[in-house]
């Protein structure tokens, strides 16, 4: 069978950096993201004896090396589980530069896991795509759900994975998407989780994540825009010391990423309200209420580096399309 599915990547508010077991891929601390609505990836399928090997395109390139290793590596968890031995043929297309810190690792390993497991004719429930999306790219595990989703540690395969605590209409925050380099980041995702421990601030930070965790949560249940937004940026931030500190040290922003993270707090103290967050990158994440929308994008285009603004809201989790 072919099918096709897509799924948002996600951002997180509550970040997922440094894990308890890389091959399992267990985060270090419970961490929490909102699915966007219209960024992702679109992968089609399809599993068949005509094909003797797997083939995989993403964004119109066949990928080889590493890229392609992780992707056939899932599609052997995939093929295990169903206990099938077909081969292949995957195409994926991001509808957003890909490896510039908006996970497109979430989104394509949550559709990967959405796609093969359906089409091959297996039908897991949601907390099982989670845990298998989980294994492919850890973050992938919290594109499965809808809305505001919160990825539960655990500490084992079984009890390690994401699932939705408000969906995608709850609260209507927008999310202002800055890219400033299309360029590839200078360290790729994966590899800065492993240096995570060496920094001196990462054990203070694990003390500290899950109650910024807790209080985040008590923000969005109350809808009190300007605690999660203090709480975002803190927790942003708190992640960056923690890369900017490790063996070797990671540092992912330019100067366009700063001018960007004072405009939006500048802006604040004219009583513009909006909060960025970061991930592995140079681009920035800027949320806001509805109102303010409009005005923030077109005072961001002009900021100078800026490339481009891509405007998203919070949306539902993968779907079959
Ligand atoms: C900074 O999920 O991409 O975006 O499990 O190695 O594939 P792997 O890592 P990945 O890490 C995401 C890190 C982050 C923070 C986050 O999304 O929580």
């Amino acid at each position: 069978m072919k099918i096709k599915v897509f799924a948002p990547t996600n951002l997180a508010f509550i970040k997922y950096w440094g894990k308890k077991d890389a091959k399992l891929r267990i985060p270090a601390n419970s961490n929490l993201s909102v699915c966007l609505d219209r960024l992702g990836t679109i992968t089609e399928i399809e599993f068949d004896k005509k094909f003797s090997e797997d083939s995989v395109e993403i964004d119109g390139k066949i990928s080889e090396g590493r890229e392609r290793d992780r992707v056939v590596k899932h599609l052997d968890r995939i093929r295990n589980l169903a206990k099938v031995e077909l081969k292949a043929k995957v195409v994926s297309k991001n509808n957003f530069p890909k490896s510039a810190g908006l996970s497109s690792s979430a989104s394509g390993f949550a559709a990967l896991s959405l796609s093969g497991s359906k089409a091959i004719g297996l039908n897991l429930p949601e907390k099982d795509l989670s845990r298998l999306a989980r294994i492919g790219s850890g973050s992938a595990c919290r594109s499965i759900s809808s809305g505001w989703v919160e990825w539960v540690k655990g500490d084992d395969d079984k009890n390690s994975y994401a699932y939705s605590i408000f969906d995608e209409k709850y609260w209507d925050l927008r999310v202002l998407v800055v890219i400033l380099s299309l360029k590839r980041k200078r360290v790729e995702t994966t590899d800065g989780h492993k240096v995570a421990r060496t920094s001196l601030f990462f054990k203070t930070r694990l003390e500290n994540v899950e109650k910024r965790l807790e209080k985040m949560k008590r923000s969005i249940e109350k809808k009190n825009f300007s605690e999660l937004g203090e709480l975002m940026e803190l927790e942003a931030l708190s992640m960056h010391a923690v890369m900017l500190t490790s063996k070797p040290n990671l540092v992912y922003w330019l100067p366009e990423t700063v001018r960007v993270i004072q405009a939006v707090q500048d802006w604040r103290k004219e009583r513009l309200e909006s909060y960025f967050t970061i991930n592995t990158g140079q681009n920035v994440f800027v949320v806001c209420k509805p109102k303010d929308e409009d005005e923030l994008m077109e005072k961001l285009e002009k900021i100078k580096g800026v490339i481009e603004v891509k405007k998203d809201r919070i949306g539902k989790g993968a779907r079959i399309i």
